[in-house]
């Protein structure tokens, strides 16, 4: 069944619980349900699945602001990592955010998240600033590096 091509779309509000779930079995921090289910209907917020067939395989959650906006993260179920799907995700939010006048997209990394940061660069990010001690992590302060996107 999952041979599918994936399936970008804007979540629903049932998709909060499916949402949690990839959260807990691959990143180190987590909201209950409710906190994805105000995010989704926010007008002001924006949350892209990627789906095969029925399951949700990565999600990616944000806030826009007049031409601009703030990626918050970007995760994929740690069960499909490394198939293209972030690049896929990421590339059709731009696109979607950019058909809404979205121009420029910021967004924060742990400097230690080597993956993310190979992803975001790929797509022509520039580190911006640095948040000195900005994410605890198994206790231990990491910097954030800030980085912007500007489409013309
Ligand atoms: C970062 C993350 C979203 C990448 O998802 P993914 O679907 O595995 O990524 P893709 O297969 O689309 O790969 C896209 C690019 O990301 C980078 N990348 C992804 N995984 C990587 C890894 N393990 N090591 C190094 N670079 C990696 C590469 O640049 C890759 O491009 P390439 O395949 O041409 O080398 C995923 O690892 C994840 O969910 N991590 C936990 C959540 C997280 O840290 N999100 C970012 C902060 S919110």
């Amino acid at each position: 069944m999952n041979n599918s091509l994936p399936n970008f779309r804007e979540a629903r509000i049932d998709d909060a619980q499916k949402i949690t779930e990839i959260m807990s079995r691959g990143y180190h921090q987590n909201w209950e349900p409710d906190y994805y289910r105000n995010l989704i209907s926010d007008d002001n917020s924006f949350v892209y699945v990627l789906s095969l067939v029925e399951e949700i395989v990565g999600f990616i959650t944000g806030k826009k602001a007049e031409d601009t906006c703030d990626i918050y993260m970007i995760v994929v179920d740690i069960k499909h990592r490394r198939k293209g799907f972030a690049n896929l995700l990421l590339h059709k939010t731009i696109i979607a955010l950019s058909a809404l006048q979205i121009k420029e997209f910021f967004l924060e990394v742990a400097e230690t998240n080597n993956q993310a940061i190979n992803l975001y660069k790929k797509y022509g990010f520039r580190a911006v600033s640095r948040r000195i001690g900005y994410y605890k992590i198994s206790n231990e302060n990491i910097d954030a590096i800030v980085y912007r996107l500007v489409k013309k």
